[in-house]
């Protein structure tokens, strides 16, 4: 059974990319050959969260790690299991910072798109997480040293632990990322902290989930009861659409400062609860817009940072994943998808590498094959979907000219119908197979099919 001996793998943080990559060793039966430790700053895994939007390129994985079933429970009505053969409608765009709505767009494409709550997903990939895998709770990385022999690992509640590859799924403000930087440039501590620190955006948003009936009461015919809407207007935007099987809506309503763009927020990131009145924020906004900012009560509050774009998402023995690699505006729904992108290939690489020496696998080279793969593909997600917010905020040169209300010819907002779906096009286009298939080749593995790695099922 040991063909991989001895290999004790740590994952930071137990959040959608961490338990995804539990998840992924599990089903190829790496757990088996190796010990698994996952550390998680949180007292309990049961956060609340709010929706998460994922696409045929997503699904793909969803579908290879077996969980296709289990998430379809949460579907929302008239949604289903995404086929690519079947044209869905998944996006409406209006512009809407005016009293009446305007068309911009009406997106579908193969397979559509589909939203959960966070919650759901996460308790779908811990119900598929082998016994054998440890997740250690109210363990708060606070610092590590890598070393030729190992890395060591300190915890905030003064424990300490060790292993020989550590994937730092830790998020946004990622404790695994400083330390990297930190090795990579042979910086000082402050200018670690400084180098690891996200870019706000210029954006800020409140977010809130509320009961459809309440919107429903007011417009049984709105938009948002059935898919994904976003109501656009000058820097400054709301997206709404159903999660929990429908008996919710998730709520975001976005105002931007482009001058602030790439800047440090001041003060803290996340607000767990406002009593800002959101409405008052889109005056003379569309009823459905309004509809739906009426209803977000005590709203959180959140600015939206991203990572500054790292020029590797890993080296030597360590290596990062999800939002702690390429955290990334929300605007093309894509964190949460590229947190399972960058869990699938990495178990795969472990999965696929072959003990050398006898001794020990080659983690350097599984984290290179990894980091030339996802590096490249992840910042662009990244810089995609800043650019896409600024279409739904007509922050482009092309709109210098446009206000908060006024009125935009039907061909500009036809030209912008245009950026926006080209910019949201990979998401069905392309597949994670042809990136897997480039990672297996860069580890000169041999080619395996999905399928058969992923045919290691418990039940
Ligand atoms: C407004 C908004 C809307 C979004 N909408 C979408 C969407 O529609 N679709 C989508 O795909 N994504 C969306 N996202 C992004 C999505 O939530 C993240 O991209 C996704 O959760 C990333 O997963 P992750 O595992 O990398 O990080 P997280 O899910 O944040 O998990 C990180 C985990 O690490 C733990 N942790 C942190 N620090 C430490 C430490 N030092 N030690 C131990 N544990 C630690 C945390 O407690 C957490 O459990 C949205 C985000 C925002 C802010
Ligand atoms: C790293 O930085 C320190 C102090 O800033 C310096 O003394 C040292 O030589 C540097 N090491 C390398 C490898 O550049
Ligand atoms: C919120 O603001 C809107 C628009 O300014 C106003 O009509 C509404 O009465 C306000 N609601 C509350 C609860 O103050
Ligand atoms: C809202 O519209 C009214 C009537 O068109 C206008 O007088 C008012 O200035 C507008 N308010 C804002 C904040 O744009």
């Amino acid at each position: 059974m040991d063909s991989i001996p001895q290999l004790r793998l740590a994952i930071v943080g137990g959040g959608i990319g961490g338990l995804t990559l539990a998840v992924a060793l599990t089903r190829m039966g790496v757990d088996a050959k190796i010990q698994i430790d996952i550390y998680e700053s949180a007292a309990k895994l049961t956060q609340v969260g709010a929706g998460i939007t994922l696409w045929p390129r997503g699904w793909e994985i969803l579908k290879a790690l077996d969980l296709e079933e289990d998430l379809a429970a949460f579907l929302n009505p008239g949604q289903e299991i995404p086929s690519k053969d079947k044209l869905v409608l998944s996006l409406v765009f209006k512009k809407s910072d005016q009293p009446e709505d305007v068309h911009i767009s009406d997106l579908s494409f193969p397979g559509g798109s589909v939203s959960f709550h966070r919650a759901d997903v996460l308790t779908v990939l811990l119900a598929h997480i082998s016994p054998r895998i440890q997740i250690h709770l109210g363990c708060r990385l606070t610092s590590f040293v890598e070393s030729d022999a190992d890395v060591e690992l300190s915890f905030k509640n003064g424990e300490t632990a060790r292993c020989d590859m550590l994937v730092g799924a830790d998020g946004i403000n990622s404790v695994v990322r400083r330390g990297f930087l930190a090795k990579e440039n042979n910086l000082s501590a402050d200018d670690a902290v400084r180098e690891a620190h996200p870019l706000w955006t210029g954006t800020t948003v409140y977010r809130s989930v509320m009961e459809s009936s309440l919107v429903a009461q007011l417009d049984p015919k709105h938009p948002a009861l059935l898919r994904p809407v976003s109501f656009c207007g000058k820097n400054k935007h709301v997206v709404a659409y159903p999660i929990s099987a429908g008996r919710q809506i998730n709520a975001v309503a976005f105002f931007s400062d482009p001058g602030k763009e790439n800047t440090l927020f001041d003060g803290p990131s996340t607000v767990p609860k406002t009593t800002v009145n959101v409405s008052a924020l889109y005056p003379n906004w569309s009823a459905e817009t309004k509809c739906i900012t009426d209803n977000m009560i005590n709203p959180s509050r959140w600015a939206i940072e991203i990572v500054k774009p790292l020029e590797r998402y890993g080296a030597g023995r360590i290596v990062l994943l999800g939002d702690s690699a390429h955290a990334m505006p929300p605007h093309l729904g894509n964190g949460a998808g590229q947190a399972f992108e960058d869990a699938y290939i990495l178990a795969h690489l472990v999965a696929a590498s072959p003990p050398v020496s006898g001794e020990r696998i080659d983690i350097a080279h599984i984290i290179a094959s990894y980091s030339a793969v996802r590096q490249p593909f992840g910042n662009f997600v990244v810089q995609a979907s800043v650019e896409q917010g600024k279409n739904y905020e007509f922050e482009g040169a092309e709109f210098a000219d446009v206000r908060e209300g006024d009125t935009v010819a039907p061909e500009r907002l036809a030209a912008l119908e245009e950026r926006i779906s080209d910019l949201v096009r990979w998401t069905w286009d392309s597949s994670i197979a042809d990136d897997l298939h480039h990672a297996l080749e860069l580890m000169g593995a041999p080619q395996v099919t999905q399928a058969s790695t992923c045919g290691t099922r418990r039940e």
